[in-house]
Order: C-alpha cells, then sequence, then structure tokens
C-alpha cells in the first residue's frame, strides 16, 4: 500500500479514536489516494476513491486492494474487511482507458491476484454498496460473505455489451446463486438490475435505504468480529469448500477468454463507442 510498495500508517484521529489507523495509497500521478484502507478496531475498511470516475479501478487499486486483503490475513488483531465506495458510487467496474489503452496481456496482472486474494480470503469479506457497481464491482460480491446495498444501488455485468466475457468466476457463480434464468439475462443480455433483485438473488444480505450501506455493513463486520475467530474462519472454509478448487479453475479460463476477448475487433467498437458517447455498432461482426 502506500507509495507502491510501501505502507503508511498515520494516526489522524488521536485519543478519541486510538484503535483507528489509516493506510493511503497514492498513486503514481494522482493528487488523491485512489484507494484507502483504514483499521477501525478489528475490521479493516477498504475504500475505492477515485470518485471523479465513479471508482473505476486502475491497476494499482487492485494491487493496492490485493495487498490491503492478503495482510489482513496475516494480521491477528483484523478479523473482517469491509469493502466500499467513495462519493455515492461503489465501483463502475475496471478502467475502461487502462483496457482499451493498454490491456492485461498474462494471468500475472494486479486484477487477477485481487480476484484471488478475494477467492483465498480466510476471513468473512463484506461490501457496502451504494450507487453503481458494474463489472467486478458486482462480480467481486460473489466471494463476499455478507453484501450490503442502498436501494438504489445498481448492479451490472456489461461484459458481452463491451465485446467481452464474465469475469470473477461469474459464469460459475452467478447461475449457482441467482438460478440459470436471472444469470442469462444478466450476462447475456446486460441487463442492469436493482438492490432488491440482487437481494433476491442472494447476492445482497441487507438492503439499506441510500446512504445507509456503510452502517448496515459495520453492524455486521463488528457482529462477525465479536464470534470466536477460528469458529467464524472454519465455517467460511466449510461453506466454500465445495466450491474452492473449481472457483479457481474457471477464474483461470474465464481470464484467459477474457484477455483474448480485449484486444478483438468486437471489443475496441464497444470501447471507442464508450468514449465517444455513442451506441457500438456490431452489425459488422459475424
Ligand atoms: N472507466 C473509465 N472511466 C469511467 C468509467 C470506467 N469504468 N466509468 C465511468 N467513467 C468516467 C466517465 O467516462 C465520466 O468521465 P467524464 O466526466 O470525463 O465524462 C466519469 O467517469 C463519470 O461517469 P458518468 O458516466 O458521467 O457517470 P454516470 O453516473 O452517468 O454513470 C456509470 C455511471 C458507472 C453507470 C457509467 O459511467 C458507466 O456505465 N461506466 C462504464 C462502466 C463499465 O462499462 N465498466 C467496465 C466493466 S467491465
Amino acid at each position: 500500500m502506500g507509495e507502491p510498495g510501501t505502507s503508511v500508517p498515520q494516526d489522524t484521529t488521536g485519543a478519541a479514536r486510538r484503535d483507528t489507523i489509516w493506510y493511503k495509497a497514492r498513486m503514481p500521478g494522482t493528487p488523491t489516494p485512489d484507494l484507502v484502507v483504514r483499521d477501525e478496531g478489528p475490521v479493516r475498511w477498504i475504500r475505492f476513491s477515485r470518485p471523479e470516475r465513479k471508482n473505476a479501478l486502475t491497476r494499482a487499486m487492485y494491487q493496492a486492494a490485493a495487498d490491503a486483503l492478503a495482510e489482513a490475513q496475516q494480521e491477528g488483531r483484523i478479523r473482517a474487511v469491509v469493502f466500499t465506495g467513495e462519493g455515492g458510487a461503489f465501483t463502475s467496474g475496471n478502467d475502461l482507458v487502462d483496457f482499451a489503452q493498454d490491456p492485461p496481456t498474462s494471468e500475472d496482472t494486479p486484477v487477477f491476484r485481487f480476484l484471488l486474494a478475494l477467492v483465498r480470503a480466510e476471513k468473512p469479506v463484506l461490501a457496502a454498496v451504494e450507487g453503481p457497481a458494474v463489472g467486478i464491482g458486482t462480480t467481486m460480491l460473489l466471494h463476499c460473505d455478507l453484501v450490503a446495498a442502498g436501494s438504489s444501488a445498481r448492479f451490472h455485468l456489461p461484459f458481452v455489451r463491451l465485446g467481452l466475457c464474465p469475469e470473477g468466476a461469474s459464469s460459475l457463480l452467478l447461475p449457482r446463486q441467482a438460478g440459470f434464468a436471472r444469470a442469462s439475462k444478466w450476462l447475456l443480455l446486460g441487463e442492469p438490475f436493482g438492490a432488491a433483485e440482487a437481494a433476491e438473488a442472494g447476492i445482497v444480505t441487507e438492503v439499506t435505504e441510500d446512504g445507509g450501506a456503510e452502517a448496515a455493513a459495520r453492524r455486521m463486520a463488528e457482529a462477525v468480529a465479536e464470534l470466536a475467530p477460528s469458529a467464524v474462519r472454519e465455517t467460511k472454509a466449510l461453506l466454500r469448500a465445495p466450491m474452492r478448487e473449481r472457483i479457481e479453475e474457471v477464474l483461470r479460463a474465464e481470464g484467459a477468454r477474457f484477455l483474448a476477448r480485449l484486444r478483438s475487433p468486437e471489443a475496441k467498437e464497444a470501447f471507442a463507442a464508450f468514449f465517444a458517447r455513442r451506441k457500438p455498432d456490431f452489425s459488422k461482426f459475424t
């Protein structure tokens, strides 16, 4: 964390909150931190903090988030991790400028490390979702244990619309969790859906009033943090065990196809259309 490769703990809270430590991940060339990691007692908060881009995720953000999550597994005092976003958005997904200009070429990328860190997390991972949760912003929730969402939160898996294909093991987990009909509607048609539907589909644990997701996630994180820690870890491991190996296989298989699709003419047309604020024209493709 911090300047890539460093951790910069700062106690910004004085005597009132001695247990609060901030780690700030400032990415090269940006005036403010894009990812903020804050420990509140036993709970680590990882905040996507790039509101001018609806918290679109850059490589540096994936790397810092993967490090913060992996490090939390080693730190005895941390008992739960919560992902959240700044400025009324969870995340608009992968930064499309990154995708268009400098697409990843191998599995050994920060986004893949981030997904693996999520899949391998032994401690409970939570999310507080307000506003858009696009692409990986939705698929990462399939690996979270408890998710709170404001009632206007908007979930979207626009991979096909971008000439891409599912990632994050969503082609395996979404039909299993939400049923095949909904998974097809969301992945094949790329239709967005709301918090109530996400809760019905088992992706969201609790729907709150708008602006209430963080408080709900905090309540759940603090509740789980009070419980017997090894019993919690063992229960999570048992819940996830039946799918664990398969998830990593699918993550890799999807990743290989996704990387190839990023360089496809269909994806290039979709990215050009996004930046020109026009509808993509896929009519010329066979
Ligand atoms: N990558 C890069 N820039 C992004 C982005 C992304 N994923 N998502 C949004 N932005 C940029 C917009 O281009 C816009 O930039 P501008 O101010 O220079 O025009 C700015 O962030 C604000 O976004 P805007 O679209 O104006 O906000 P909105 O509230 O109308 O819509 C979204 C929010 C998230 C619904 C919409 O931005 C969107 O659909 N983004 C693309 C999501 C996506 O396809 N992600 C990839 C998934 S694989």
